[in-house]
């Protein structure tokens, strides 16, 4: 949820032309009103303003799905007046989400939870339950698992007799901002391991080498949030089972499969990343990215039972259980999902070559990972990426541009996630709409020599005098453009 402020005098009424034939006073904003007003005036008044937010399937910035087929609205409809942590109201509801329940010590079969723990390769024992937890999306997924981490990880100091007041976690620089929070939130020193040019992923061996004893895990990304890469987690796995042997401190890895979990085992079945290698403790999976659901859902899975501590569950009327939870998205079976990820990927394929085509991008992703494309402009001393996501906000495309983290932070990228709903039709439109916002941007003259001639100083910008490298345009570009583009500056913040 986002924070929001103070209200300014000025706009503290809503006025509604439509709705004058029901109601012709004003109404505030931000206070109830004094009188009721008819259903029909308040169902036009609030759509009527709804109507001004972006159209979703246009939104290219998220990875959330944002079609779903109509059988599956039509159940989501028919279970909404639910209130599905009423578990003993609601028991067929139960056991299709992903509730977390313990029953006389066994743990009760959860079928979201199993199907997703098989998919991930958990290695259950003929006839056990999955050990996981639904939860509204991966950043609570990932604060669950942090936590875990970190309590296994006190309690070993603890029967060491070791100081156990300063944990770590070991990511690279590229993590998603949930990461950050969990860190702060949670007290954990977060070790970043920082970006270079052409290497947007975390390196494995800068990751193991930053590990020591108060590391509490090491996190991968299966789907970089900024460029969709897969992060090397079985050259990461072996890195620190030679480390663990030396040092004997077990240090475990969470893969944060955000995206690439609902990828990874259609696309590559064969890339190990998953609990096949035995470092890897626990998965973060979003359902409401590729897992094809609506908004919100995900999934945290640990590999045993002694991998999540016992103290973190509540007994007592299923307490954790607050989470909101469909599983429509498992009538597809494998080969839907298979289907689908490959038709992603074809559409993911047919935008990129068309980027190509244009001459003035270099891509950013890589053909295999999170089906999105990332792109920034070989040249970017006229017109810049911000620029260009700007213009294409005017053809009604939502296409983010943002900053890469350190320190490959001179590099701006523009991102598209293809998801189901992006036809191939519409790619093709993309790159149309591209190409036009492209030559309108050719015929302008350049707004940030524009602007950096009237808003920065002599001092600040001596492009005459010094004779400066592609690279060092580049970065006080960006540093000028972000000084323009203030609500623009955070680079983590997409998701
Ligand atoms: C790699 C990664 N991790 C975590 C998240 C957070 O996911 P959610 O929106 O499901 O909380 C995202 C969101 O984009 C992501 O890309």
């Amino acid at each position: 949820m986002v924070l929001s402020k103070t209200a300014s005098q000025s706009d503290v009424s809503v006025h509604s032309t439509f709705a004058s034939r029901y109601v012709r006073d004003s109404l505030p904003r931000f206070k109830m009103p004094e009188n009721s007003i008819p259903k029909e005036a308040a169902y036009q008044i609030i759509n009527d303003e709804l109507m001004l937010d972006g159209n979703p399937r246009l939104n290219l910035a998220s990875f959330v799905t944002t079609w779903m087929e109509p059988e599956c609205d039509k159940l989501i409809m028919d279970s909404i007046n639910k209130n599905y942590v009423d578990m003993d109201e609601y028991p067929v509801t139960t056991e299709l989400q992903a509730i977390l329940t313990i029953d006389d010590g066994f743990w009760k079969q959860n079928r979201c939870v199993n199907m997703i723990a098989h998919l991930f390769n958990a290695p259950l024992e003929d006839g056990k339950a999955a050990v996981g937890v639904g939860t509204v999306g991966s950043s609570e997924a990932i604060m669950l698992a942090g936590l875990a981490f970190k309590r296994k990880w006190q309690h070993k100091m603890k029967q060491l007799g070791k100081p156990h007041d300063k944990p770590n976690i070991v990511t690279g620089a590229n993590v998603q901002v949930c990461w950050e929070k969990f860190a702060r939130y949670f007290e954990v020193e977060l070790k970043e391991v920082k970006l270079r040019d052409g290497y947007y992923v975390m390196d494995p061996e800068k990751a193991v080498e930053m590990v020591d004893e108060n590391t509490i895990c090491v996190a991968a990304i299966l789907g970089s949030t900024l460029n969709g890469e897969f992060e090397d987690v079985k050259r990461l796995n072996d890195l620190l089972i030679e480390k663990n042997k030396v040092t004997g401190w077990d240090t475990p890895v969470h893969v944060d499969a955000a995206s690439g979990g609902f990828i990874a085992p259609f696309l590559y079945p064969e890339l190990e990343w998953d609990f096949r290698l035995p470092t890897v403790k626990s998965i973060n999976v979003s359902g409401h990215k590729y897992g094809l659901v609506y908004a919100g859902i995900g999934w945290v899975i640990w590999r045993t039972k002694q991998d999540l501590p016992e103290e973190l569950i509540f007994h007592i009327n299923y307490l954790g259980a607050d989470q909101p939870t469909f599983t429509l998205n498992f009538s597809k079976g494998n080969e839907g999902y298979r289907n689908i990820m490959e038709n992603c990927q074809e559409n993911a394929m047919v935008l990129k070559e068309g980027l190509e085509r244009t001459g003035r991008f270099n891509i950013v992703s890589k053909d295999n990972g999170v089906p999105l494309v990332a792109f920034s402009l070989k040249d970017n001393t006229r017109h810049n990426e911000f620029e260009i996501s700007d213009t294409l906000r005017r053809f009604g495309w939502i296409v983010p541009a943002y900053t890469m983290p350190p320190d490959a932070q001179h590099v701006t990228v523009l991102r598209v996630v293809i998801r189901e709903d992006f036809s191939r039709t519409l790619a093709e439109r993309l790159v149309m709409d591209i190409e036009k916002v492209l030559h309108e941007l050719d015929l302008l003259p350049s707004r940030v020599s524009e602007k950096l001639a009237t808003t920065i100083s002599v001092e600040e910008y001596h492009p005459v005098v010094v004779k400066k490298t592609a690279i060092e345009v580049q970065r006080e570009i960006t540093t000028a453009w972000r000084k323009l583009v203030a609500d623009k500056k955070k680079t983590n913040g997409v998701c």
